[in-house]
């Protein structure tokens, strides 16, 4: 949540390259905007609440001079979304200027302090405390850097920090701890941010500085230090995004563009299938598997329990992520603890991680290169489904999926080679399934268009499906705020079947069985669960890859090849779910890539 840029060049004006990038950032938070240059030796500040494109109407961020500058967009903790708790603040005479993405736990008592020694706070952020307390520290005679360094000894909590000083006019110096931070090597300027997507127009070499390593750049050198001042021999990694790839490409939406990525994104993601090999040849004894994530990741690790325990008739578990610690005494040293996470960044998940890692074997399936959770775990599987900036998850859970699938054939292989062949070559073919039910998207516009002004929804599925009607449930709350569940078919009569009537959609996912997988062939069961809302009056969408389903007798069907059995259907069946939420969100006139009070990056606990 909330996302930082610094920028330091030599002859370019910075605020309109922190105005794109930070407009790249804006995922992480769309609460507020404001960004901060020197200017003929001043600070210039210019901030407020709202989106980035309102307030730079309003404010004409991209005029600001000056070559170096912070700036940032918020999702706010502490203090109301306006202009004075908008970041960067600034210290009393304005020489500071400091930006911050985190909580700062011990805020209230250091702020009482900085009051009682003469301090002015103009805001309700826990974030302001730090400009004070570095502009303390300069006041004492240290210079810049040793008064980030005193700074950051006296705080507890999350933080990433840029900071610029008037006083320090071709610095700029960042700290982490817990919040993600990023270094970009440009040909004519340097950059600091919270992910790479904010500068890879300009650069995609990078540094990621560790906890508490302090950066300091200036248009043409970075340097990293510890604590302690010693400088520290930093790798330089590239990646292989490009700018492209972290732009809306001719879509209305990001979310519909990562929509459409998807048939490559499998390919892509299967490119990796040696990676996935090479790390089970290292797992060792493994007697059982404990999935940790949240929210969609989630939804990935539960139809992770249903493929290992199906594939390898290993015991899983699967825990959200902010409720481990009440589950972690059944860890022990041939359990493996596997974290699914898009951003990498989730505190929830990077706190289940600390509990699990010095009693289980840890394996995280993580979308972006360098995150914090990929430093914290023994073993990393890289999902490559490339950037994703609309808040709903939706190319990364396939990549999630994938993964998940191919680690499960991976680990079955030297029991049962056959299996391992037909299932790789089953996944082989997902996308084009993929492709082909893209090319009967208007089905499902007429479908949103139909029922986008209904408030309820259900959706139901059994077995490997159940997961993604999840999943369906959580993509419609998220962008389009109506009132979704997903629930196993079979369990709407022990409760839920009573708020069934004419005004509830029910949406139905029933794939086709497969007597030689081992799905334990749940369609006829889901069909007789659908007449059971059918009769109580609900409209019923059904999603299914049966071969007859044309036969079936509801209100509106979203046909599937019928070569996607209750097996594959995990991979295929998500797609037409994102795209009813996407079209529905659309004739709600809402906009799907931020949703109100969500951000991608949840870095709170
Ligand atoms: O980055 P992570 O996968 O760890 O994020 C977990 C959830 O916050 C995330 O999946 C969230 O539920 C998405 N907005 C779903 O669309």
């Amino acid at each position: 949540m909330c996302g930082i840029v610094g920028y330091i060049g030599q002859n370019e004006k910075a605020s309109p390259i922190l105005l794109d990038a930070i407009k790249k950032l804006e995922y992480r938070g769309y609460d507020s905007v404001g960004i901060a240059t020197i200017n003929n030796e001043k600070i210039e500040l210019k901030k407020d609440s709202g989106k980035i494109n309102e307030v730079d109407k309003e404010l004409q961020l991209k005029d600001m001079e000056g070559c170096v500058g912070v700036a940032h967009v918020r999702w706010a903790t502490h203090g109301y979304p306006n202009k004075i708790n908008s970041h960067p603040h600034t210290n009393n005479n304005n020489k500071i200027a400091i930006v911050h993405n985190g909580i700062i736990e011990n805020h209230e008592e250091l702020k009482k302090e900085l009051i009682s020694e003469g301090y002015v706070f103009k805001s309700e952020t826990d974030s302001e405390t730090l400009v004070h307390l570095i502009d303390k520290f300069i006041n004492k005679g240290l210079n810049f850097q040793n008064a980030m360094i005193e700074t950051v000894k006296l705080i507890k909590g999350s933080y990433a920090i840029g900071a610029i000083s008037i006083n320090y006019p071709n610095e700029l110096i960042a700290i982490r701890n817990e919040s993600p931070l990023v270094v970009g090597l440009g040909d004519n300027g340097n950059f600091i941010a919270s992910d790479v997507p904010a500068f890879l127009k300009h650069t995609n070499k990078v540094i990621f500085p560790e906890d508490n390593e302090l950066v300091i750049m200036n248009s043409d050198n970075v340097t990293i230090k510890d604590l302690n001042g010693n400088i520290l021999d930093k790798k330089v990694e590239t990646i292989d995004w490009n700018e492209e790839m972290a732009q809306k490409g001719g879509y209305d939406h990001f979310m519909l563009k990562e929509i459409n990525e998807q048939s490559v994104v499998v390919s892509d993601t299967l490119s990796g299938k040696k990676d996935i090999e090479n790390i089970v040849s290292k797992l060792g004894n493994i007697n059982k598997i404990c999935f940790v994530a949240c929210g969609t990741s989630y939804h990935g690790a539960l139809t992770g329990k249903y493929v290992f325990e199906s594939f390898l008739n290993i015991s899983t578990d699967v825990i959200y992520s902010s409720e481990f610690k009440y589950f972690s005494n059944v860890l022990d040293e041939n359990t493996l603890t596997i974290f699914v996470s898009q951003s990498g960044e989730t505190a929830d998940t990077l706190s289940a991680i600390k509990i699990a890692k010095n009693r289980s074997k840890t394996l995280a399936i993580v979308n972006v290169l360098g995150s914090s959770i990929t430093r914290e775990v023994e073993h990393v599987i890289y999902t490559k489904a490339g950037p994703e900036i609309a808040v709903a998850a939706t190319k990364t859970y396939l990549s999630q999926l994938i993964s998940i699938y191919l680690l499960a054939i991976y680990l079955s292989k030297n029991r049962n080679n056959e299996f391992y062949e037909n299932m790789i070559s089953q996944i082989e073919k997902v996308p084009t399934y993929i492709n082909e039910l893209m090319l009967n998207e208007d089905k499902i516009k007429e479908i949103a268009r139909k029922y986008k002004s209904y408030s309820a929804f259900f959706f139901l599925g059994r077995g490997f499906i159940y997961p993604t009607a999840l999943e369906g449930a959580l993509k419609l709350k998220e962008i389009t705020y109506i009132h979704a569940e997903g629930y196993p078919s079979g369990e709407l009569k022990h409760g839920p079947l009573a708020i069934i009537d004419e005004n509830v959609i029910v949406v139905v996912l029933a794939p086709s069985e497969n007597p030689e997988s081992f799905s334990i062939n749940s369609y006829k069961d889901t069909i007789n669960n659908m007449e059971e809302v059918k009769s109580r009056g609900a409209q019923v969408i059904a999603i299914t890859s049966y071969e007859n389903g044309e036969r079936i007798n509801v209100n509106d069907i979203f046909q599937i090849d019928n070569q996607v059995d209750e097996l594959l259907s995990p991979l295929v069946y998500l797609v037409p779910l994102q795209l009813l939420s996407y079209y529905i969100s659309i004739y709600k006139d809402l906009d799907p890539d931020k949703p109100r009070n969500l951000a991608k990056c949840v870095t709170v606990k």
